[in-house]
């Protein structure tokens, strides 16, 4: 197996992630895709309402060529203790989520994944390029270009404008 991580990807389709069963993931596999990239939580009192979004979202418009890629991150108030298989679980069990749960990653920091070093490159928020908390929203169009970052205040319903105009 080739390393996880390429240090300075030109293409977000160059970077390798793991899926929460540990098993390498090329992006690539996404190209032409309208790709919604979030951090998430799966123990904070608010992701109630942003995972049953994403879900609606990803129902009404996986068929149309949107994925939803979530990656556990627990750099935000240790809201996300669980391991991987408790993540999936319980995503899976309590919200029927039918879009893919990676492994657990840091999104900040030295450590930061490739792949958030990558997404954060000249996107800005309100603490630099940091991500501020957990469900931070990445949209990326059908040719792998970062268009546009959200905070994680932002519903994940009111993507839905940008991400019809990607579809198209
Ligand atoms: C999503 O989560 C963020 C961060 O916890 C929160 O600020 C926001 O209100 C949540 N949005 C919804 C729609 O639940």
């Amino acid at each position: 197996m080739t390393s996880q991580t390429t240090e300075n990807p030109e293409y977000i389709y160059d970077l390798t992630v793991k899926d929460a069963k540990g098993k390498y993931v090329n992006l690539g596999i996404y190209k032409g895709k309208v790709l919604l990239i979030v951090n998430v939580a799966s123990k904070c009192r608010m992701t109630n309402l942003n995972y049953t979004e994403l879900n609606q979202l990803y129902e009404k418009y996986k068929g149309q060529g949107l994925e939803i890629l979530a990656f556990p991150c627990n750099q935000f108030g240790e809201e996300e203790p669980g391991s991987n298989d408790e993540i999936s679980e319980f995503v899976c069990a309590r919200f029927r989520s039918e879009f893919p749960i990676f492994d657990k990653i840091e999104v900040n920091g030295n450590n930061a994944s490739p792949l958030y070093k990558y997404l954060k490159l000249g996107n800005w928020g309100i603490f630099g390029d940091d991500i501020q908390w957990n469900f931070a929203k990445f949209l990326i169009d059908k040719d792998g270009q970062v268009v546009h970052r959200y905070y994680p205040t932002t519903s994940p319903l009111s993507l839905e404008y940008d991400i019809k105009k990607l579809l198209e």
